[in-house]
Parts: C-alpha cells; structure tokens; sequence
C-alpha cells in the first residue's frame, strides 16, 4: 500500500500532487498553444449541435456538481447561451422541462453515480443529448453518453475528490473557449490569451503546491473550530463551496460555504470572535467588494484567511493570514485556488488523526440512491 500511494502517506495528498500532471494529461494532444487550437475529437464531432444549443443542462452530484456550477459561469460568459446547473438527485425526480434540442453535460469522476445515471436515462428519453465529461473509462455514464470528453486523471482513490476535479474544470473550460470562439462570442484575441493562460496552468498549481507547508500551519490553528465560512464571489463562489465541502468531509468540522456579498443574508450572524473565514480572493472584478465583505468580517472580530493572488496588499492588510498562488487570467484561478482549500481539508484532518483517505459514512461512489 505505501508504494501504491507513492511515498505519500495519504492517497488523498499524492492526488493533490498529481494535478499539475492530471491537468497536464487532460490538455495533452487537445490544446496546442502554440498554433492556438483545441481537438477534442468528442467535441468536434459535434459542434454544430453544441453551437445550436437552445440551452445547456450540467448535471452531477457532489464535488462534480461544484465543476458544474463554475461551468455555468464559464459558457454563460464565453459562449452566452443560457446554462442550468442541476444536483442529478432533485433532476431525476422534479418532472423538469427539457426540450429536443437542450445539451446536457453530465460530469461524474466515477460514471457510476446512481442519481447521475437515472437523471440522464431520462432526460435522454425527453429528447435532450448527452454529453458525458466522466473520468472512468466504460463506465455506466459514459457508455449512456453520446459524445463526451475523458477528463484522463487517472484513478482516484481518495474518498474526497481532487485531481478528478481539477480535470472536470480543466475539460469544462476546453469546451467553453472551443465554443465560444466556434461561436464568435469570444475574440480571437481573447481566444488565443486563454489558451495560452490554460497551457500555464500545469506549472502555477505545481507552485501552488509549495505552499502547503504554510497551508499545513493553517490547519493546525485552526484545527479546533467549530465552524467554518468560506466566501466568494463570482468564478470563486463555486470554490468557496467546494472548500467548505472538501473540509466538512475530510475533518468534521461544520463548514458552509456562501457567495460572499449574501453573507449578510445570513451568515455573519454566526460570525464572533476568532470564527475562522476563508475568502477564495484571487484578483477580479468584484475584488474590492470582496475586500470590504472580508472588512465586515474583520469588524465583528473574525479570522480571515484569504487565498490571494501574489502581490495582493489590499488583502495583506486586511487579513490574518493569506496563502498566495500565481496570477492568472481571472476565469482561469479557480483551478489554482482550489489547491490550498484541497490542502487545508487534508492538513486540518490530518491534525485532528482522522482517517482523510476513508471519511466516516462517505462513500467514493453513490451507487444506490
Ligand atoms: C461521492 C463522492 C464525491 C463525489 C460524488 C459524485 O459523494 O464522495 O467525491 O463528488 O460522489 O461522484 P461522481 O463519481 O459522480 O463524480
């Protein structure tokens, strides 16, 4: 077993690792920066039906509803057509209106999800097509699929999903910049900027690795909260969710993730002193109303903990702690500040001696309902 995990003591922390490879691997032979092309055969096959899309449906459950969520950001603003983020468990029972004509991408790590399945067995049946984004080669969703993109991260063993994750977003966003521009809803040169932004991606999460040390600090002041906020706005919102769930899962601590301006919607009424909230702060647009959202924190005696971009003074000053990871094009970040949330769940289970391999009452696959 210690060779399997490859020096690493834990699956789930040489899977954290692996993602400059997993991103690098499902890049590898689509994107060519170079000559400024994406080929992903599923995909091209298809995209006339992906252009004319009425609507575009994500389906998925768990960590892979998360990439979903972030992908409704993604082809919303790269290819403006209209996107519905569903949890396959409410899909499948909800008598949804689905029309000939509407895409469903399904995104499952491992195809065998049993609420993914159904949903999609019947949306398929309504007419709609089914694009498979799965991990696990043959498995029941992507054999169900009619087209579809491997995301190639090879087996994931960890009960918490993370390199499989990475390769969900890394695929969601090939697809999103191929169509935008098939589209003519993206530049050329805005086209051209992101793929070039993508194929950096595999070196910046390697950085991002390196600061697992002062991640590891983190968890261990921390490690004895109650609760957990974590915040974000815009292509973040969907990191700061998947943040919280990565930590509930892997140490128990309570944890809920918001998008950061709904806050006084609700939860700063949980805020008091040395509540530990986690702002996924990477630069963009919204970043000075993140600022003053992490400011209210700040004024009702919080802890704020910012993953920031490099060099960001204006959440130096404002937080306890910051994590820093490289720059990168604003809709690109959440594949890098993803990793130290991935980090601190594992680090903050880590310090409490929990088993983050094999979390209590969690399964890797939800084969029943
Ligand atoms: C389980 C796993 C999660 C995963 C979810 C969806 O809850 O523990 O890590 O995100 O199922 O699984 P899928 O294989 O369909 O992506």
């Amino acid at each position: 077993a210690a060779i399997e995990k490859g020096g690493y003591k834990h699956f789930m922390l040489k899977e954290i690792f692996e993602q400059p490879t997993a991103v690098f691997d499902c890049l590898r032979g689509r994107l060519d920066a170079k000559a400024g092309t994406i080929r992903m055969g599923g995909i091209d096959r298809q995209l006339d039906l992906l252009k004319e899309a009425k609507r575009i449906i994500l389906v998925g459950c768990g960590t892979s509803w998360h990439a979903g969520l972030l992908a409704e950001y993604v082809f919303e603003e790269l290819c403006r057509v209209p996107v519905e983020v569903e949890y396959a468990s409410e899909f499948r029972y909800r008598n949804p209106v689905i029309h000939p004509g509407d895409v469903i991408i399904a995104i499952s790590q491992s195809g065998e999800t049993a609420d993914t399945l159904v949903a999609l067995e019947n949306a398929k049946n309504q007419g709609a097509f089914i694009f498979g984004v799965v991990n696990v080669v043959g498995s029941s969703i992507a054999r169900l699929s009619q087209a579809g993109a491997y995301t190639h991260a090879g087996p994931e063993i960890g009960v918490a999903s993370t390199k499989a994750f990475t390769a969900q977003l890394t695929v969601l966003y090939l697809i999103a910049i191929k169509l935008g521009y098939a589209k003519g809803t993206l530049s050329r040169d805005r086209y051209l900027h992101l793929i070039n932004e993508l194929a950096l991606i595999p070196d910046k999460i390697t950085e991002v690795l390196k600061t697992a040390p002062e991640v590891a600090c983190l968890a261990g002041k921390y490690k004895n909260a109650r609760d957990f906020l974590f915040l974000g706005r815009g292509y973040n919102f969907p990191i700061a969710l998947e943040g919280a769930l990565k930590l509930k899962e892997i140490s128990y601590i309570h944890a809920e993730g918001y998008p950061a301006a709904e806050m006084k919607h609700g939860p700063i009424a949980l805020v008091e002193e040395s509540l530990p909230v986690v702002f996924v702060a990477t630069k963009d647009a919204y970043h000075e109303k993140l600022a003053s959202n992490a400011q209210e924190i700040k004024a009702r005696k919080g802890n704020v903990l910012a993953i920031i971009t490099e060099r960001d003074t204006l959440f130096e000053e404002i937080a306890d702690d910051t994590i820093a990871v490289p720059a990168s094009d604003e809709i690109l970040a959440p594949l890098l500040s993803v990793v130290p949330l991935q980090l601190l769940a594992y680090y903050t289970g880590l310090a409490k001696g929990l088993d983050v391999d094999k979390p209590r009452n969690l399964a890797k696959s939800v084969t029943v309902e």
